[in-house]
Parts: C-alpha cells; structure tokens; sequence
C-alpha cells in the first residue's frame, strides 16, 4: 500500500515508536476505548515531495493561531481511534497533517483522511509554545493513568508541587528521570482552547502536568521519553498506594536525601 512512511525509515522509526507507546498504554490500562491521544512534530523529516502532496481533506480551523507553526507538519492520533488499534496499525488510525500559511487551520495529508484527535488545541499549542523557546521536544502526550488520576481526585494532591515532592520520595528514579516534577492543571472542559491555554502556561516549570480528573499531558525530545516520563511517576504513585494499603503512611526519602540526588544528577530543582 502506498504509505508516506515508504522509503523513508527515519519518519517511519518514529511512527513506529508511537506505535510501540501506543500498545503499552493500552497494557498498562490507561488507554479506555479511544482515551489518550499522541502527536509528533515530524517537520524534520519533510522532504519536497511531501511537500507538494495535496490535501485529503477540507481545510479545518485549529481554534488557535500559533504562528510558531507555519507550515509545520504532525503525526496525529486520529480521534475516537484506539491505541490498542493504533499499535498495530498507526497510519489507519491516524494521519500526517499540515498546518496552513494563515497558523490557524490545517489540512490532512497521508496516509488517509482520519481526522485527528479532539485535543488538537492543546497539542498544538504545546508544540507553538516548544518552538517558540527554542526547544528541543518533537512529542506530546496525552493519557489517563490510573494511579496518578486517582491522586487528583483529593485537594491536597492538586496543591502547587505536594504530589511532585511525594512521588519524587517514593523512589530515587523518579527525580532523576522526571526532574521538573508534576505540574497541576484544575479541571477543565476535554478539548477546550482554556485547557491548551492552561497547559502551555504549566509545561513552562514542568514536563509531565495533570488534568484534574482526566489525565496527563507530557512532552519531551520523543515519545518514548515523554512515556517514561508518566511512567515513573505512576510506578511512584503506585508504591504510595502500595504502602497505604498495607496500612501504613510511607516515610519518603528524606528532604536531605532528595538535596543528595539532584546533586549527584546535575537535576534542575
Ligand atoms: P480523542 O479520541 O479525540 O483523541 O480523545 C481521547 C481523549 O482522551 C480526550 O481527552
Ligand atoms: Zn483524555
């Protein structure tokens, strides 16, 4: 079949790696039905015949304009499509887009005309405000891990940095490997242009952030990293259960201890 990812293994690498991330969310349980959504900025590896390939679709508004990504193009999730699906089969549920010249709207390109997924605004607002700092981050993500959903539904976890310093003293990994911590997004409307807003504004102090009652949204340079990110934290949420469930309140490393991680790994906090 006639793919945009023939002959050329670098973007066809990637899309691979988004399948791969695709099935262990789907196995870790975090991917209900079409819940989770992924998106690539593939930009780098356009050439001039992709380039020049038509649109397969009507022009679509983003409900954003994002001047950061003129003539930019993604890898999208498709909406309502399963990532259980999307592991075996990530260009027939989902698509390559490209954004238009006026930032606001954007048309699908390959493989077919699967519309992308509903949390388009936030997605590419991220991706705007990455390359508007000069970042190197190519992937968002978007998920509901269990564990870590759960931890929202109580204020005290939503409080500015109480669940970053209490996942981060569960175990020493999860500062070393997701260093800036978790940040905390209140309850907002899925898809709204207030919640892309609230996000940006979050993803500048943090990589990973919670949508109260919804769900996660991280990035980093690919998705594979921005996986690895949630998933040290949900194994720390998980050991904080663990440990109540045994019926008991978890001690944490200490504050000194934590000091003697960050800096014996140069971490940033
Ligand atoms: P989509 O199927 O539109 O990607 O939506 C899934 C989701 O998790 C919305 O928050
Ligand atoms: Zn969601």
């Amino acid at each position: 079949m006639e793919s945009i990812l023939n002959n050329r293994p670098e973007l066809a690498a990637e899309i691979n790696k988004v399948a791969e991330v695709a099935g262990y969310l789907w196995q870790k349980g975090w991917a209900e039905r079409n819940g989770g959504n992924i998106t690539i900025n593939i930009t780098e590896y356009v050439d001039d015949e992709i380039k020049a390939m038509p649109a397969i679709s009507e022009v679509k508004p983003i409900g954003a304009t994002l001047p950061y990504l003129k003539g930019c193009y993604f890898y999208c999730k498709g909406t309502n499509k399963r990532m259980r699906d999307l592991a075996r089969q990530p260009m027939a549920n989902g698509s390559v887009i490209r954004i238009l010249d006026d930032c606001a709207s954007y048309v699908i390109i390959a493989d077919e005309p699967v519309n992308p997924t509903s949390e388009l605004p936030s997605h590419l607002s991220v991706h705007n405000n990455l390359i508007s700092k000069g970042s190197n981050y190519k992937a968002s993500l978007h998920t509901h891990p269990i564990e870590l959903v759960a931890l929202t539904h109580n204020k005290k976890f939503m409080e500015k940095d109480y669940a970053s310093n209490l996942l981060w003293s569960m175990i020493p990994e999860t500062k070393a490997f997701c260093p800036r911590g978790l940040g905390m997004v209140p309850y907002k409307l899925p898809s709204s242009v207030e919640l892309a807003e609230a996000t940006i504004n979050e993803l500048d102090d943090y990589d990973v952030v919670m949508w109260e009652k919804h769900g996660v949204f991280a990035v980093d340079t690919d998705i594979m990293a921005a996986f690895d990110q949630v998933d040290v934290l949900n194994k720390s949420a998980l050991i904080y259960i663990a440990a109540k469930n045994m019926g008991f309140e978890p001690d944490g490393m200490s504050q000194e201890q934590m000091k003697e991680m960050s800096v014996a790994f140069h971490l940033p906090k």
